[in-house]
């Protein structure tokens, strides 16, 4: 799994262009991706949301535009370029209220049983330590009620990778370097998704951590999905 402090200092260097290189690199359908995650969450109607690994705060700002305005939402990732980023952001935003700090997945700076929901997005590939991560995630969330989403990359479907793994590792960071001057960010980047397991690894990891009713949902032909479980 990837060391910590490696991924903290990698995500500080490009935290700039972080935004510009998502759209440009998936082409801009990573929004449909994280508006699934909002879908998915609201009809749930939770009150407490933490976004873990919330990066520039993509999926916080989605989720408060889509949920009433009495849901209180906490957002934290342990980078704190990237926690500047979210804030520059909110800055242009009329009255939004989402709760932007500086916090570790490994060591959650929030009460036990906190949270109706915790969502994050491409941000559990990165821990160092999985299982203790979900630990945290478990331990926060309301008990029999509190649902964790998690949207990540995963594996395609077997037709599919040959020219998937040819984007990852030939194309995207060639490209990334011209975006974000960082290619070694970008080399990270398809390599932990090549070591990332499957649908099925993940389910397991969530069970393993005591979840339950488990679901993987399937995307962009299976090169991301989308975990839901209860805690
Ligand atoms: C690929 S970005 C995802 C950002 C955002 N969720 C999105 O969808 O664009 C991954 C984020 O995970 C954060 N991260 C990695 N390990 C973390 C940890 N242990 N605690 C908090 N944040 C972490 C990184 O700093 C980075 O901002």
């Amino acid at each position: 799994m990837p060391e910590a402090t490696k991924v903290n200092a990698m995500f500080g260097r490009i935290a700039e262009r972080y935004d510009l290189a998502n759209q440009l690199l998936s082409f801009g359908i990573d929004r449909t991706w994280r508006d699934r995650l909002v879908d998915e969450m609201e009809w749930r109607r939770p009150k407490t949301i933490v976004d873990l690994a919330t990066g520039s705060g993509d999926v916080a700002f989605a989720l408060s535009q889509a949920l009433p305005a009495f849901v209180t939402i906490k957002a934290l990732d342990f980078c704190e370029p990237m926690i500047q980023q979210a804030k520059s952001k909110q800055a242009t935003i009329e009255n939004s209220c989402i709760d932007f700090s500086v916090g570790d997945i490994l060591s959650l700076p929030i009460d036990s049983e906190w949270a109706d929901a915790i969502s994050i997005a491409f941000g559990y590939r990165n821990l160092e330590d999985r299982a203790t991560g979900l630990s945290e995630m478990k331990r926060i969330l309301r008990p029999e009620t509190g649902h964790l989403f998690i949207l990540e990359f995963s594996q395609p479907h077997p037709v599919y990778r040959p020219f998937y793994y040819y984007y990852l590792k030939s194309l995207l960071p060639n490209m990334a370097s011209l975006i974000t001057g960082d290619k070694a960010a970008y080399e990270y980047l398809s390599e932990s998704i090549e070591s990332f397991p499957d649908r099925n690894g993940i389910s397991q990891e969530l069970r393993e951590a005591g979840f339950s009713d488990i679901e993987a949902i399937p995307m962009a032909f299976g090169s991301v999905a989308l975990h839901i479980a209860r805690a």
